[in-house]
This record gives structure tokens, C-alpha cells and sequence, in this order.
């Protein structure tokens, strides 16, 4: 079958099944083209907990879906694969939160979404890259454990007064992105402003006209008056990029920002999916409910 019929098929099941279809900006371009809602995690998750469809089709990686099924416990949520984790939400486990907590006592944990539900679960609220600053402002309390991402976290703690204790984990993506090569493209296109992710290292943030989610760097680009932005981010973003400002260049600022697991998903795994009403994802009790309270203390903080 061809890659529009397919897209077809997909849209009409959609349609028969009540069925709603999410995909993140580091999806692949097809699958980004038929999606009823694009957007960055903390919309995606907005939209999972607020959709009156019977089923949501995620085309992303296992947390979000996960936080789907947290959020909307009554709907079927149906993860195509299930071979696409985020390295990063493995870089913590329940017993070192435990110890760190314990190490850290009165502080609260700030759990970027990029986590598994037992983390969360372990959260006195969740994060976005989208509403960190925001999230650890609305926090009554002098210290804030942030995990698992340590670029987000040391990336928040310029913007605040209280003592941010950074978790040791990172995504591979953002940060194999380095400084040395940010400047290369720099050079090659003198007066190009830099956007770039908050998972990236600080020196790269250093180096940047702009730091913001996926959703918030598609709105500098839109915003800037350049003509030409570097973009330091997943290259699945160039496609909305291109589509929202036809007239203007990207420059990725590396060819090696690619992350593997959004990009396994594929068409023909959401066709299947939808035909075969897999995969279920769904989330024990005794951790959905305190997962589902971090994060929908998250969606009431960035209202
Ligand atoms: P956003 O929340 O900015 O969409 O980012 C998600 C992500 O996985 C970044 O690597
Ligand atoms: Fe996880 Fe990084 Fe991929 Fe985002 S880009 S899903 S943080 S591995």
C-alpha cells in the first residue's frame, strides 16, 4: 500500500473508532501530516486529559503515552510500538529518588514528564520543558529536586532563587549536541539567531538567542524577524518549522540530532495498531492515582 493510502486508511479508522491520533513534533513528516493534534509533550498531554474521544493513538514514545493513560484512565490509549522509550526517563530508578529524597529532606521533587509512571508516582509535581520555571515558582518550598534531566534542571535554576539540586541524567540527543559545532554553524551563517532545547548543555545554552520546548521554539520562529534560525533540536521539528514559516530558513545546528526511538514509529505500526486495537497501555492503580496527582498538579500550575 502506498504511503497515501495508507495515511487514509489510518484517518478513516480514526474516524469509525472515535479515535483521536497525537503525535509529537519528532515524529516522522507522514505521520506528523495526519495527526489531529501536533504539539509538544505538555500540549499533547493537555489534550489526552481533556478529549472526549473514545481512544488515543499516540505517536511518540512510552512516557507520553503512559501520561495518556494516567490522565485519561477511561479512555483505550494504544501505543503503536512498543519498543519507543526515552532514554532519559530511565536514568533515574525509584530507589535512588528514594535515597536522594532521604539525603534531601523537605525538599519537593519537581519530575520532568520524560520519566516512567513509578517516578512520577514518587513526584510532588511534574514538568514540562515548556513550564519548568513556572512549575518550580508555584512550589512553596527553599529547595526542589529536579529529576531525571540535569540540563533542565541547571537551565531552571538561572531563573530562580530557590536551590535547584539537579538529577544526573540526560537525553543523548541534546546532549551530544556540542559547543564547537554550534559555533561552526554560527560562523557558516553569521546573524542566524540559535534556538535550542533546555536538554541541551549549558554551554550550548550559553551560545543560544533562544531556550524553549519544541512547541515554544516553533514560536520564536514564527516571531523572529530573521530569516534564518539554527535550530537545536530533534530534526522532526523541521517539518512544522517549514510549514509554519514557508518563507524562512532552518539550519540544524548538528546532523546528528536524531532520536531513534520517535523515529521507529512508522505508518504502517499505527495502521496496525488501530486494526488491532494494540497496544493497550495501561497503568496499575496503586500508581496511576499519585502518578495522575503530580501531573494534573502540573496541568493546574501552567493554566
Ligand atoms: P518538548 O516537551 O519540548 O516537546 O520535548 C520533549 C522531548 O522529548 C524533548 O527531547
Ligand atoms: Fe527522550 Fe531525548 Fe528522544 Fe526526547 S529526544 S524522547 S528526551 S531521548
Amino acid at each position: 500500500m502506498g504511503m497515501i493510502e495508507t495515511q487514509k486508511k489510518i484517518r478513516r479508522l480514526l474516524d469509525d473508532k472515535n479515535a483521536i491520533l497525537l503525535a509529537h513534533y519528532y515524529q516522522r513528516d507522514e505521520i506528523q501530516d495526519i495527526a489531529d493534534i501536533l504539539g509538544d509533550s505538555l500540549a499533547l498531554s493537555i489534550e489526552a486529559a481533556e478529549t472526549t474521544a473514545d481512544v488515543i493513538v499516540f505517536a511518540g514514545v512510552r512516557f507520553m503515552a503512559e501520561s495518556a493513560a494516567i490522565l485519561s484512565p477511561d479512555k483505550t490509549v494504544l501505543l503503536p510500538r512498543l519498543d519507543v522509550g526515552c532514554p532519559l526517563a530511565d536514568k533515574i530508578t525509584v530507589e535512588e529518588l528514594q535515597q536522594a529524597k532521604a539525603e534531601h529532606p523537605g525538599t519537593k521533587v519537581v519530575t520532568y514528564v520524560n520519566s516512567t509512571a513509578e517516578i512520577k508516582a514518587h513526584s510532588d509535581i511534574c514538568c514540562t520543558s515548556a513550564n519548568a520555571v513556572r512549575i518550580v515558582g508555584s512550589l512553596d518550598a527553599d529547595t526542589v529536586l529536579m529529576v531525571p534531566d540535569g540540563n533542565l534542571a541547571r537551565y531552571t535554576a538561572r531563573f530562580t532563587e530557590k536551590e535547584i539540586i539537579p538529577w544526573k541524567g540526560f537525553c543523548y540527543v541534546h546532549n551530544n549536541l556540542l559547543p564547537d559545532e554550534v559555533q561552526k554553524v554560527k560562523e557558516a551563517h553569521p546573524g542566524a539567531p540559535v534556538a535550542v532545547h533546555p536538554e541541551c548543555r549549558p554551554e550550548v545554552i550559553e551560545m543560544a538567542d533562544f531556550v524553549g520546548s519544541t512547541g515554544g521554539i516553533l514560536k520564536f520562529a514564527r516571531q523572529t524577524e530573521a530569516q534564518k534560525v539554527i535550530i537545536g533540536t530533534e530534526q522532526g521539528i523541521m517539518h512544522q518549522l517549514k510549514k509554519e514559516s514557508p518563507g524562512k530558513t532552518f539550519i540544524p545546528a548538528s546532523d546528528h540530532l536524531i532520536c531513534l526511538d520517535m523515529k521507529r514509529m512508522t505508518l504502517d505500526d499505527i495502521l496496525s495498531s488501530l486494526l488491532e486495537m494494540k497496544h493497550v497501555i495501561q497503568v496499575p492503580e496503586d500508581i496511576r492515582v499519585p502518578a495522575g496527582l503530580a501531573l494534573s498538579r502540573m496541568l493546574e500550575a501552567s493554566r
